[in-house]
């Protein structure tokens, strides 16, 4: 092989196995991956494990005792012959497709529980008694906290790439009245490439988004959205609660954390007004909640 781009990989003649995902294979699949292992020392000279082999890397923990034992052991002795690189999850399941079917299949089963969420109660807490002026909402979803903004006389721009979603916002906006539709700009983009225009908003809002690219790129791009005097406010899902070590139903994403967050952040010029971690009433994890005010001059 040419120059690698995996700079660990030993040898001339590479083997790849990528994304086995045996935590959710058949045995037939396991058995074959066995098999496969039998073979490697005859097809090359060296064993790249790329992505996902039990399962995602939140559950190895779990899968590796339990279903994983056969292929660790085949792995530990196939190692005495050949060098094992592996290179760990790499794919990203969070995608448009994802949430548009996400969507989907959520107004399809609960179309009241959708339309009728009541807004989030961390961002009603903290903006509650701000003086209402432009919003942004970054991955609004169906829009239960844009329009809440709306009705508290807030002007919303409510963003998401999954169509189905702003496309449900925007019926429930209209069945609530025309003046609350009237205040909401409904934006089909993908916040790892849409800019927001800069200064331009007194409240910022980021809820659940998985992020694509770092916390910094993206907590800096909605940063630099928000006006003068004005607020940013994001909630993140941790994705393994920390106090158990289990993985969240937020697993496997990139989700804002307080110190990626705030270390976002130019201190100069931001108020931290909240950073902090609230564990979920529903038991299901951790929530990650930090509001800052952006203080700098223009
Ligand atoms: C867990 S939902 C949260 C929705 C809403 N903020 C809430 O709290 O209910 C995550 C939302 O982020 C959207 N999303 C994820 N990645 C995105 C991206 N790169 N660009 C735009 N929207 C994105 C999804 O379509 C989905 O609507």
């Amino acid at each position: 092989m040419g120059e690698s781009i995996f700079g660990a990989v030993l040898g001339r003649t590479l083997v790849i196995v990528s994304d086995a995902h045996l935590g959710v294979a058949s045995p037939d699949t396991e058995e074959a991956l066995l098999e496969f292992f039998d073979a490697v020392p005859g097809l090359g000279d060296c064993l790249l494990i790329n992505g996902d082999l039990f399962d995602f890397w939140f559950t190895y923990s779990r899968v590796i005792p339990r279903r994983g034992f056969h292929v660790a052991a085949a792995l530990a002795r196939l190692r005495r012959r050949v060098p094992i690189v592996l290179v760990g999850g790499n794919h990203d399941r969070w995608d448009r497709d994802f949430w548009e079917r996400r969507w989907a299949q959520a107004l399809r089963e609960h179309p009241d529980a959708v339309a009728n969420r009541a807004p989030n109660a961390h961002l009603v807490a903290a903006v509650a008694d701000l003086e209402p002026g432009r919003a942004l909402d970054a991955g609004c979803g169906h829009g239960a906290e844009a329009i809440w903004l709306a009705a508290s006389g807030w002007r919303v721009t409510a963003v998401d790439f999954a169509a189905t979603a702003l496309h449900q916002g925007q019926v429930t906006a209209r069945e609530i009245g025309p003046d609350i539709a009237e205040r909401i700009e409904w934006v089909e983009g993908d916040l790892a490439t849409w800019e927001p225009p800069a200064r331009r908003f007194d409240l910022v809002i980021s809820l659940y988004v998985h992020v694509a690219g770092t916390v910094h790129e993206m907590v800096g791009r909605l940063a630099r959205a928000v006006a003068p005097g004005g607020t940013l406010f994001l909630v993140g899902h941790l994705p393994v609660d920390p106090a158990t070590g289990e993985p969240s139903p937020a697993a496997g994403q990139v989700q804002v954390t307080e110190a990626e967050a705030v270390g976002a952040l130019d201190a100069r010029d931001w108020d931290i007004v909240i950073a902090e971690e609230r564990v979920r009433a529903k038991g299901d994890g951790v929530d990650v909640v930090v509001c800052a005010r952006y203080h700098a001059e223009l």
